[in-house]
C-alpha cells in the first residue's frame, strides 16, 4: 500500500484548467498522488485524461489551478487568476522527475533499442556512454528484452516495443512514471506482457498515474481509482470500493458499460 505518512504527496494537481480554444478541456481537475502509490484514471475518450496528464509534466501548459511534483509547484494561480509557471530551468528539472510511456510507443525508430535507451541520460543528463549503456542493459533485462538490445523498432511486436519505451522512460530514473494507455494500441494478446511489466514496478513501489481501459489491471494492481468525465475527475476511491460502488452515477454508469 501507498506510504500514508505525512510526506509530501508526489503528485498535487490543484483545481487544474486547461482549454483548447472555446473548448474546456479541464475544468478544475484536483488529485493526490502519494508515494509508491498507483492511480488509475479511466473514463470515456474525449473526457480530458490524456490532456490532464500532459498537464503534470508540462507536455500541455495550464490555464489555471496548480500543479505541485515532491512539493515543488511547477505552475501556480495567483488571487487575480493568472497563471504562472517557474523558470524553465526549474521546469525542466522538476519535470525530469516524470518519465512517460504513450499510447504509441514513440520510440526513435532510426534508432536501435539500446541506442533508443541511451539517448536521453546521455544528451540529457550528461551520462558517460557507457555508464548508459550499462544502465540500459539492466533495464532492457528486466523488462525481459535483453536479446532485443541491437535491434531497431520496427523488427519489434508492438508489446515489445512498449516494454522498450517502459525501460527507456526508466533510464532517466523518475521518481514518477505517466502512463497513458499503455496498452490501448496491442493487439490483446500483447496486453498481458506490458501489464506485468507494470505490474512488477508497482511491486517495486514505483510511483504511478496509469490511464487506462484496463479494468483488471484498475481492480488488481491500482491502489486508487479515478473516474473522468467531461474534463471534470468525479470520484477518487480505494479500487475495491471504487468497484464495489464508484460513488457517482456516470462512473456506475461506465463502469457498467465496461465490465
Ligand atoms: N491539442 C489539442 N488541440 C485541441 N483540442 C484538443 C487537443 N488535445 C485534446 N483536445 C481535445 O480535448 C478533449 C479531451 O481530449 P483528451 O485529453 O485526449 O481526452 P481522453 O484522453 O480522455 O480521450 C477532446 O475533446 C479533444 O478533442
Ligand atoms: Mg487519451
Amino acid at each position: 500500500m501507498p506510504d500514508s505518512t505525512s510526506e509530501l504527496p508526489m503528485i498535487d494537481a490543484k483545481g487544474v484548467k486547461k482549454h483548447f480554444g472555446h473548448q474546456e478541456v479541464l475544468r478544475g481537475v484536483t488529485l493526490q498522488v502519494a508515494r509508491g502509490e498507483v492511480v488509475a484514471i479511466i473514463g470515456p475518450s474525449g473526457s480530458g485524461k490524456s490532456t490532464f496528464l500532459r498537464c503534470l509534466n508540462h507536455l500541455e501548459t495550464i490555464d489555471g489551478g496548480s500543479v505541485t511534483i515532491e512539493g515543488e509547484a511547477l505552475a501556480r494561480t495567483d488571487a487575480q487568476g493568472r497563471c504562472s509557471y517557474v523558470p524553465d530551468a526549474e521546469l525542466r528539472r522538476i519535470c525530469a522527475k516524470m518519465g512517460m510511456v504513450f499510447q504509441h510507443f514513440n520510440l526513435f525508430p532510426h534508432l536501435t533499442v539500446l541506442e533508443n535507451l541511451i539517448e536521453a541520460p546521455i544528451v540529457v543528463q550528461r551520462m558517460a556512454r557507457d555508464a548508459a549503456i550499462a544502465r540500459a542493459e539492466t533495464l532492457l533485462a528486466k523488462v525481459g528484452l535483453s536479446a532485443k538490445r541491437d535491434n531497431y523498432p520496427a523488427r519489434l511486436s508492438g508489446g515489445q516495443k512498449q516494454r522498450v519505451a517502459i525501460a527507456r522512460a526508466l533510464c532517466m530514473q523518475p521518481d514518477i512514471m505517466l502512463f497513458d494507455e499503455p496498452t490501448s494500441a496491442l493487439d490483446p494478446e500483447l496486453t498481458g506482457e506490458v501489464l506485468r511489466t507494470m505490474r512488477e514496478l508497482a511491486d517495486e513501489r514505483m510511483t504511478m498515474l496509469v490511464v487506462t481501459h484496463e479494468m483488471g489491471f484498475a481492480r488488481e494492481v491500482a491502489h486508487t481509482v479515478a473516474f473522468m468525465d467531461q474534463g471534470e475527475l468525479l470520484a477518487a476511491r480505494p479500487a475495491r470500493e471504487f468497484f464495489a460502488d464508484p460513488g457517482n452515477e456516470r462512473a456506475q454508469a461506465f463502469l457498467h458499460h465496461m465490465l
